[in-house]
């Protein structure tokens, strides 16, 4: 019969973890709580991602095998411990090791103390002292909301006036108390790499690395995004790169999360920019990223929930998966408007035959089935991944996809992949 496992969320990340966990030869059941409608119903738990009670009860009642949780706030409220208190194995961070993520001030504490590479900063939890440091601090700066604000928390700007009216909408509470507590940051310079590692508190894998491409316009122009497409592997990203960012970035951060009695297991995501002076540390994510999900998991071969669970029991297996020659890109498809605001509902069309195309994948990430069709429901609404040999075969077949998928005011990057 196989196991069943649990995947929570609703994005395209959780229909990749789902789409990729059921290839597993282990697995005889993935339900997604609460999906979407790249989902099969009878497969969909509807309960929010958030509800811990509600997941809680229905766990303690169906006793998945393993529960898989794609996005932060239930870990930052406490699923994962919840869950391990009802004897439950589940794969993701505690609430107080989630903190790395949920708290950019914690996590720059820790990585001073560990020694790791990462921006200057200061924290304030006061507007004036913050609007004060800010007067005569360097161009461009950065102005973060040290809370969760689904990567909308953050500035990057040369212009002054522009970092004072951010501090002060911050401290006004836009972002509620993500908001309360301010950083000013140094700017860094150089591409940027996810590097996303599976762990059990002490031993890693590191997953092939990903390029998330964050604001909303071609050319790396607008606002910031929950992330518009991904790619992998990024050419820069070399093996030894890759045993620096894991000696150097990696095993002391979880050095430092075991010392505070905190020991982090789950997917622990480290945001960098590849400065001239190496390797730094922008964020730490306690998840794994959306869209590098949908780029990094078909790279995957062997057994994901292998690797998944071994590291939820704290015995990591980390040859349980391998990795497939080749290169993947994911494209996303938003509502129009998104970042900001948009309308949704309206109706998807040409899912079936973008799916049937060679090398091409879609996860829907804010879809709904309304009267036996796929609306929109999201602002990101699909994430459309093509596999390749190379990286112009996998953004050749990714984009030929996109072509065939059409919704009213649909809005992608037409770049993704450059810079790769
Ligand atoms: P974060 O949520 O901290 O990852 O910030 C979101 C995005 O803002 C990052 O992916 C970068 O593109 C940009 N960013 C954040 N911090 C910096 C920094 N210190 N220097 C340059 N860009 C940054
Ligand atoms: N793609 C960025 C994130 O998942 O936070």
């Amino acid at each position: 019969m196989g196991v069943r496992v649990l995947v929570v969320g609703s994005g395209a990340r959780e229909h990749a973890l789902a789409w990729r966990l059921a290839l597993d030869p282990e697995v005889g059941r993935v339900w997604v709580a609460p999906g979407n409608a790249g989902i099969p119903r009878e497969d969909r738990v509807p309960l929010a991602a958030t509800d811990l009670e509600g997941l809680l009860a229905w766990a303690r009642r169906e006793r998945p095998d393993l529960t898989v949780v794609g996005p932060e706030a239930p870990l930052a409220a406490g699923l994962a411990d919840r869950f391990r208190e009802a004897g439950l194995l589940v794969f993701g961070p505690t609430r107080e090791a989630a903190r790395l993520e949920a708290s950019k001030a914690l996590a720059k504490a820790l990585m001073r103390e560990a020694g790791v590479p990462t921006a200057d900063f200061r924290s304030f939890d006061d507007e004036l002292e913050a609007l004060r440091y800010l007067a005569d601090h360097p161009l461009p700066v950065v102005v973060k909301a040290s809370g969760l604000a689904a990567g909308k928390g953050v500035l990057v700007t040369d212009d002054r006036a522009e970092a004072q009216a951010f501090v002060r909408a911050l401290f006004s509470g836009r972002f509620g108390e993500a908001g309360r507590t301010v950083l000013i940051e140094e700017f860094l310079k150089g591409p940027e790499l996810s590097v996303l590692a599976v762990t059990d508190g002490e031993r890693v894998r590191l997953l092939p690395p990903a390029r998330d491409y964050k604001r909303a316009l071609d050319g790396g122009r607008g606002p910031n995004t929950g992330g518009m497409g991904a790619c992998s592997p990024p050419s820069d990203a070399s093996e030894a790169l890759l045993g620096q960012v894991e000696a150097a970035i990696l095993r002391p951060v979880l050095k430092a999360m075991r010392a505070r009695g905190t020991p982090f297991t789950g997917v622990l995501y480290a945001g960098l920019k590849l400065t001239p002076e190496g390797p730094k540390v922008l964020e730490f994510n306690a998840r794994f990223g959306d869209p590098e999900a949908q780029a990094v998991l078909p790279r995957l071969s062997g057994s994901l929930y292998r690797l998944l669970a071994s590291a939820a029991r704290g015995a990591l297996e980390p040859e349980a998966v391998g990795v497939r020659p080749g290169a993947a890109l994911t494209v996303v498809m938003a509502s129009g408007g998104y970042p900001g605001s948009y309308r949704t509902g309206f109706p998807v069309e040409g899912l079936a035959e973008a799916a049937a195309l060679e090398g091409v994948l879609i996860f829907h990430a804010g879809t709904e089935v309304e009267g036996g069709r796929v609306v929109t429901a999201g602002g990101r609404v699909l994430a459309i991944t093509g596999m390749g040999a190379t990286l112009e075969e996998a953004r050749a077949r990714a984009y030929r996809g996109v072509r065939l998928v059409r919704f009213s005011g649909a809005h992608y990057r037409r770049d993704i992949g450059e810079g790769c």
